[in-house]
């Protein structure tokens, strides 16, 4: 074989490897993708938690109503970060316990957060990008999983409840059963683990109040498709998606009014 022969045939074994290697690449990035779970690791850390509403406890009880119409406004990230963390975020770092209480500290959930385009303001009249997100407790940062606007394939897995598009974003909360089961077996399954979504649920829409947002509990959905949506990991149930945006009308509870009311239950 000449010179010219042996580096012809050098160059064809290269761009065979090359086409190879693209081809391998390409399958493990489809195969990533259907296997959920293919995070390009960029991570936003979150504004630290800090007091920074006027409103008391029982004041936000009273205010909170679930709320299923949004204006177009953003959320601020300052205030998506103390909803997070109202609901999952660590609270005593001695021993890593966290702002709801969980079955014997076994934290079977794990939160993603669907933002919409122009739906989180970052200061400065920028926004983060579009895309599904992962919440981190002890970093108390978002992780971005995947680019894109998917509130309407959130919207339609959620058999077409349309606050869950219109919202700014939306927190999803699944469940890794398998944490607490290891721990309580079947009590875990039917009762710990959704008492937990529960209390979470309930801090989400407290704090929300309190910061002038309104949310809504969604139960009703198809699961693997929300799986889907937010490309969760095999072990993750969803169970709730809890829509976050500015109510259209605020609702304003009275305690003047409640106290009308139970006071005529009284005379009977
Ligand atoms: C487990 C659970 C599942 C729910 N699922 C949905 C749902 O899929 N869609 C919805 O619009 N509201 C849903 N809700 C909200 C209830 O409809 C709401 O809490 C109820 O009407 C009482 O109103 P309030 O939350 O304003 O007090 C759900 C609430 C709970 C606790």
């Amino acid at each position: 074989m000449s010179r010219l022969e042996l580096a012809a045939l050098a160059g064809l074994i290269v761009a065979l490897l090359a086409l190879v290697a693209y081809v391998i690449s390409m399958a493990r990035e489809e195969g990533a993708a259907g296997a959920y779970n293919s995070p390009t690791g960029e991570v936003v850390h979150l504004p630290l938690p800090r007091k920074i509403t006027e409103m008391s406890v029982e004041e936000a009880v009273l205010h909170r109503r679930s709320i299923r119409e949004f204006t177009a406004d953003p959320l601020k990230l300052e205030h998506l970060s103390m909803i997070l963390w109202s609901a999952f975020g660590i609270t005593e770092p001695r021993r890593e316990l966290r702002a709801s209480p969980s079955a014997g500290a076994t934290y079977p959930l794990e939160v993603y957060v669907v933002v919409g385009e122009r739906g989180v303001e970052v200061k400065g009249g920028a926004y983060l990008e579009a895309g599904v997100y992962k919440y981190d407790p002890f970093t108390h940062s978002i992780k971005f999983v995947k680019k894109g606007d998917f509130r309407r394939d959130l919207a339609s897995a959620a058999l077409g409840q349309e606050w869950v598009e219109e919202a700014p974003v939306s927190i999803v909360i699944c469940a890794v059963f398998e944490r607490t089961t290891r721990v309580y077996g079947r009590r875990g399954e039917v009762r710990y683990v959704p008492m937990e979504v529960g209390h979470a649920g309930q801090s989400i829409y407290l704090m929300s109040t309190a910061l002038g947002y309104g949310t809504v509990a969604v139960g009703a959905f198809y699961d693997e498709q929300v799986a889907r949506v937010i490309s969760a990991a095999r072990d993750e149930v969803p169970l709730y998606i809890m829509p976050v945006g500015v109510p259209r009308r605020p609702y304003r509870g009275s305690f003047e009014e409640v106290g009308r009311y139970l006071e005529a239950n009284r005379r009977g």
